[in-house]
């Protein structure tokens, strides 16, 4: 029978979650979609690994230990658990329960996928098919079936698989089982699958027949995420135009067969932003708050924004502001390349500054690095910082993304909520939140280039600097009607809520 849904229960199986585990904004989306559902009413839970950086002392230890019949044997791990702090500012909904599974051998590390030396751990693939399958083995300790769960990326994805061959068939629904729950997989990045030699398969316990029916099969490997999108209720990604993109080769990344083949149940549904975390108005790391009838506070972030990356303290100047994962998806290639990349040029040619935050590809920090040196008017941090992060978003004028392919993205934003123009590549989800600039009529709310190449990031970044010198009064308007969109969760969720709907009443 299908459970009422007025008040779903909903278990987020994740490997990341802010405020305990981030490498990008896959943690954000998660920990925000999830408290966006609780203020809806819903009972929300979310299960993650407990990896080194989360501090076992402030959390609860579950009593007993958690076995998970795996590779033939059985896993041991511990569970601790923790409530999602609700942020001040937000109206509280439904506390959501987090439960971090506690495996020394598999998670008892540095690192969340990897670290410097070893960039994806070899036994990526068995330390997220435990984690897959201890979300069951959780559910049964603690006695609370889910109606939904909701496996994020490709470290989730065989909680799908999972469900479909081995937890769900055959099992009554009076048996207080998985029976009626259904299995809705977000890909927030197809870049990553999660494909690993195949012979890891045998540790998932599940038999070789499932192997080929889930479609985990991948040329001879096993693609996880692949395998989730076989088997889960309901797919989507996080914005309708990647949605689109990825059902064409040219941004399906080898998989858009598949997802054509799903069709009607791929669907794509826009992220929002935590308003209680990026809100000028109430922003503890900006120097002082601001918003669209009183843009004060914002002349006042830019020169703490200067001051501190050494930059020269000059309101005049068009300040662009870039955080991100030095990664080729974040079109660094272009940008950076040393002896191609446009970020020199347009330092060399333009009177702007330059203010860049981020970590990742070793040749891209180096060049970023010697960049710094060399250009007065470019300045970076390479490393992580919320703080910086904020102060950027703040303080910065314009927002550079060039982005070989955006699913989402968060940072574009951040960026208009903030009054700082995005300049952005018209691919994702940046083309579903950023509108170009109309230098006739003044609309938009940033600029927008369609070619991935050093020149049309040179060039748009000029055009943005021409009407920053030129197009004052544009500019002024733009910043306010950026400032006025609305990307609250609260939207995101409802379609979330309809999407779970669907799945539970097919
Ligand atoms: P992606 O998830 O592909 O990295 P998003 O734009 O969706 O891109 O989200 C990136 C998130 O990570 C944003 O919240 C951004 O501010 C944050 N972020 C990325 N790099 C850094 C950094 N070096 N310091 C602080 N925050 C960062
Ligand atoms: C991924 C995507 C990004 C998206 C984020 C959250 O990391 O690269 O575009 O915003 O997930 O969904």
């Amino acid at each position: 029978m299908a459970p009422s849904t007025s008040r779903l229960k909903i278990l987020m199986c994740t490997s990341e979650a802010v405020p305990y585990a981030k490498t990008g904004g896959l943690a954000d989306a998660v920990s925000a979609l999830a408290l966006a559902l609780a203020k809806l009413g819903h009972e929300v839970r979310i299960i993650m690994p407990r990896y080194y950086g989360v501090n076992r002392e402030k959390l609860e230890k579950l009593e007993g230990a958690l076995g998970v019949p795996m590779g033939g044997g059985e896993q041991w791990s511990a569970v601790y658990a923790a409530k999602m702090p609700a942020k001040s500012g937000a109206s509280r909904g439904n506390p959501v329960q987090v439960y971090f599974i506690d495996h020394e051998g598999f998670f008892g590390r540095d690192g969340i996928y990897g670290n410097a030396f070893e960039p994806d751990f070899l036994d990526n693939s068995r330390r997220f098919a435990f984690f897959c399958r201890s979300c069951f083995q959780l559910c049964r300790k603690i006695d609370w079936y889910p109606d939904v769960m909701h496996a994020h990326d490709w470290p989730a994805a065989l909680v799908p698989v999972f469900l479909k061959y081995g937890e769900r068939r055959g099992i009554s629904s009076e048996t207080g089982s998985f029976a009626d729950t259904v299995s809705i997989l977000t890909i927030h990045n197809l870049g990553y699958q999660g494909i690993y030699g195949k012979d890891n398969f045998s540790f998932t316990s599940l038999g070789w027949d499932v192997f080929y029916q889930a479609g985990l099969d991948d040329w001879n490997m096993m693609n996880l995420l692949k395998g989730g999108i076989n088997c889960a209720g309901k797919i989507n990604t996080v914005s309708p135009n990647y949605a689109r993109e990825t059902l064409s080769p040219g941004h399906g990344f080898r998989l858009d067969g598949a997802l054509r083949y799903r069709g009607s149940d791929y669907s794509g549904i826009l992220n929002g932003i935590d308003t209680a975390t990026w809100n000028p108005r109430r922003d503890p790391y900006l120097p002082a708050p601001y918003a669209a009838d009183d843009m004060a506070g914002k002349a006042k972030a830019k020169e703490a924004l200067q001051r501190k990356f050494g930059l020269r303290e000059d309101p005049e100047v068009p300040v662009i502001g870039m955080i991100c994962r030095l990664t080729e998806q974040k079109g660094i290639g272009e940008l950076f390349g040393p002896a191609y990349g446009s970020a020199w040029s347009i330092c060399r040619d333009m009177n702007l500054q330059f203010a860049f935050l981020g970590s990742g590809e070793t040749w891209a920090e180096h060049e970023i690095r010697s960049l710094s040196s060399r250009l007065p008017n470019f300045k970076a941090h390479i490393g992580y910082s919320e703080e910086l992060s904020h102060l950027i978003e703040g303080g910065a004028d314009f927002f550079l993304m060039p982005s070989r392919y955006e699913p989402c993205g968060l940072n574009q934003m951040y960026s208009l909520a903030y009054g700082t123009l995005p300049i952005v590549r018209n691919t994702g989800g940046l083309a579903d939140t950023v509108q170009n600039y109309n230098q006739d009529t003044g609309e938009g709310t940033g600029f927008l280039f369609d070619d991935l190449s050093p020149g049309s990031i040179y060039n748009t970044v000029g055009w943005a600097v021409w009407a920053w010198y030129n197009r004052k009064s544009d500019i002024e308007a733009m910043r306010i009607r950026g400032m006025k969109k609305n990307f609250s969760w609260h939207k995101s969720a409802l379609e979330y809520q309809s999407l779970y709907k669907s799945a539970l009443n097919p």
